[in-house]
């Protein structure tokens, strides 16, 4: 076998944060929200986003835009009041296939807002005279100055497409539906995807504070009641990925360099699935003494995860796949150090949840709710959400007892209708 024990467990034990550790990484999350809300240097930008919690009696038609994730979504939304909603008609399309590439330097700002505007006439064919009001999911960090104007920060989770950084990412997509002869699609809203599930989640669990995304990307919002110099009480959404106060492991810091943004994203690139397989590829090649890194992805883990048995020959057959041939017994350790990684990414999604809870309860016990949490990550891979909840009671003790974690899909398109149902009462 070509796996020394010795040097898998180093790596391992890089890769593991301790309870301790846990409740630090907590109360550093927590320091750093607060920083950002007094207006103080943070990594953290605890961005506003102009939108509070749903009514549930938000009503009528409206169109949902969500752009960010793997896929680009065109919804007809109906909200019917009384909590109640339908997703009418739905167009999705991958951003990268083997044909095209939207999201790198190939791509332009046109090319990507008239592929979307594109999605939008296929969604409506023939309705094209009737007046809608569209909400925009914008799953990316945006300083917003209303729930209309929110310019785009900076690209993350490896997008790069030109011309859209700095810019007001609602005038370039009404611009295209314009181009397009849409003009009867007016862009009234933009919110996060973590902001998009928090509403979503306000429609059925009313005691929801905290939206979160585990998926391609990691993020957190949650609703913050107290209004501040030039800010409303509002949805707070965090961009916990740019958190930047937890070690780094040298697998993280190799990663961090050949990124698209080094030094940025420093919590996202140790959590989120776009990039744990990485961490697995430069691992299993420094392990396995290999020229070439191989390339894992998310899913891989969840399949080599996914087989429990001991000889572990399912695993092996996915490993195989990316490295060549294992000999016995190497799957079994390489499926420890995947553990090793997946299990991390969980201990450090639940000590975000730890920061906000301490930081919406101050002084007082934390409240009864449910914590709304979307995203492939947190749906599929295993180990995930045993250990989400394993380490919010190391954090919080008895405390956690209050918190619920709950899977709460789609939100995306249905918090852009209520996002737009809103915005679209003061027009
Ligand atoms: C990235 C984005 C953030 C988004 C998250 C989940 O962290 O910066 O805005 O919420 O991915 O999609």
């Amino acid at each position: 076998m070509r796996i020394n024990e010795a040097q898998l467990k180093s790596i391992i034990d890089e890769l593991t944060l301790d309870k301790e550790q846990l409740k630090e990484v907590a109360s550093a999350m927590r320091f750093d929200m607060e920083l950002a809300l007094q207006g103080r240097e943070s990594s953290m930008p605890m961005l506003c986003s102009y939108i509070g919690m749903p009514t549930g009696q938000e009503k009528g038609e409206f169109l949902a835009l969500d752009f960010g994730g793997t896929n680009l979504r065109a919804e007809l939304v109906s909200l019917k009041g009384d909590c109640q909603y339908e997703i009418v008609k739905m167009v999705a399309k991958p951003l990268v296939t083997e044909e095209y590439n939207l999201i790198n330097g190939s791509a332009s700002a046109e090319k990507v807002f008239d592929f979307i505007a594109d999605m939008f006439a296929e969604l409506l064919e023939g309705a094209e005279n009737k007046t809608y009001y569209l909400g925009h999911t914008f799953s990316f960090p945006s300083q917003q100055t209303d729930i209309y104007n929110a310019r785009l920060l900076v690209w993350t989770k490896e997008f790069a497409i030109p011309g859209v950084e700095g810019e007001v990412v609602n005038d370039l997509l009404q611009a295209a539906f314009d181009r397009k002869g849409l003009s009867n699609i007016k862009v009234v809203a933009v919110i996060n995807d973590t902001v998009a599930e928090l509403l979503t989640a306000g429609y059925q669990y009313p005691d929801t504070q905290i939206g979160c995304i585990y998926a391609t990307g990691s993020n957190n919002c949650y609703m913050e009641r107290t209004a501040d110099v030039g800010r409303p009480a509002a949805i707070i959404n965090m961009e916990s990925g740019s958190f930047n106060k937890l070690a780094p492991s040298q697998w993280d810091n190799k990663l961090d360099e050949a990124s698209e943004k080094p030094g940025r994203q420093r919590l996202e690139k140790m959590v989120s699935g776009r990039y744990m397989g990485e961490l697995l590829s430069l691992t299993v090649q420094h392990l396995l003494n290999l020229q070439e890194k191989p390339e894992f992805t998310a899913i891989d883990m969840s399949g080599i995860m996914a087989d429990t048995t001991a000889v572990a020959s399912d695993a092996a057959k996915v490993i195989s796949a990316k490295v060549g041939a294992l000999e016995p017994g190497e799957a079994a350790y390489i499926r420890d150090l995947t553990e090793a990684i997946a299990i991390r990414s969980a201990r450090i999604v639940a000590a975000c949840f730890a920061g906000i809870l301490w930081h919406v309860s101050g002084s007082g016990k934390i409240a009864d709710q449910h914590i709304a949490i979307d995203g492939s990550v947190y749906e599929h891979m295993p180990h995930i959400k045993e250990n989400v909840q394993k380490a919010l009671y190391e954090i919080l003790d008895e405390e956690a007892g209050a918190v619920t974690p709950m899977l709460l899909k789609d939100g995306s398109g249905l918090g852009a209708a209520i996002a737009a149902a809103v915005a679209s009462k003061n027009i």
